[in-house]
């Protein structure tokens, strides 16, 4: 099932999400339902509070990075992205090292909208997977960024919070337009202050 997508602006967004226990109530299904959302906005990570649960989980599926255009380079940091699907769940950031790197993020919480974001190269996370594995895993290049930019949404942080006030005071208008819906996406989404939602 298709869940709509929580628009920038929501509170869910900001908020600090919550660990689960094994015994989460149909936890499997709404993995499912997240990858399914996930696709048909053709994104390539998605954190619970995006649809509406302030619980830390997100799933991952980096492989649209391995796809070249006809005479393109492969990129080094595209290393292993084909294969980058997973399900990540009560994970912990142990370490993050290197030097920070410029990547324009979007998000679907935020569409239309993509910005410089500076992070470092490489990560040391632990997780649970959708069988309850314990794993802990580096990471580097994009496979990285995509779990810095997801791990962000389950500590209430979005990519526009990594911007220069200036920037953000540039986007104002634009994230407004986000938050009250007036915007067209081709994905389902819910918007926090538009007033259709308040009727029902
Ligand atoms: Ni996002």
């Amino acid at each position: 099932m298709i869940l709509p997508i929580v628009a920038y602006g929501d509170p869910v967004l900001k908020k600090e999400a919550e660990e689960i226990e094994k015994d989460y109530p149909e936890l499997k299904e709404l993995i499912e339902n997240m990858f399914e959302t996930m696709y048909n906005a053709k994104g390539v990570g998605l954190a619970a509070p995006q649809i509406g649960k302030s619980i830390r989980l997100f799933i991952v599926d980096g492989s649209p990075f391995a796809e070249l255009e006809e005479g393109e380079e492969p990129d080094p940091r595209a290393e292993g992205i084909e294969n980058f699907k997973k399900v990540f769940i009560n994970p912990i950031i142990e370490e993050e090292t290197g030097n920070k790197w410029a990547f324009e993020e979007g998000c679907l919480s935020i569409p239309k909208i993509r910005e410089n974001v500076y992070r470092k190269e490489k990560l040391v996370i632990t997780y649970y997977d959708e069988e309850w594995n314990f794993h802990e895993e580096t990471y580097e290049g994009y496979a990285a960024r995509i779990i810095q930019h997801e791990y962000d949404h389950i500590e209430g942080v979005l990519f526009t919070d990594h911007l220069s006030p200036l920037k953000r005071k540039l986007l104002s208008k634009r994230l407004n337009n986000i938050a009250i819906g007036a915007i067209d996406t081709f994905y389902k989404m819910k918007f926090p202050e538009s007033k259709k939602n308040k009727m029902i």
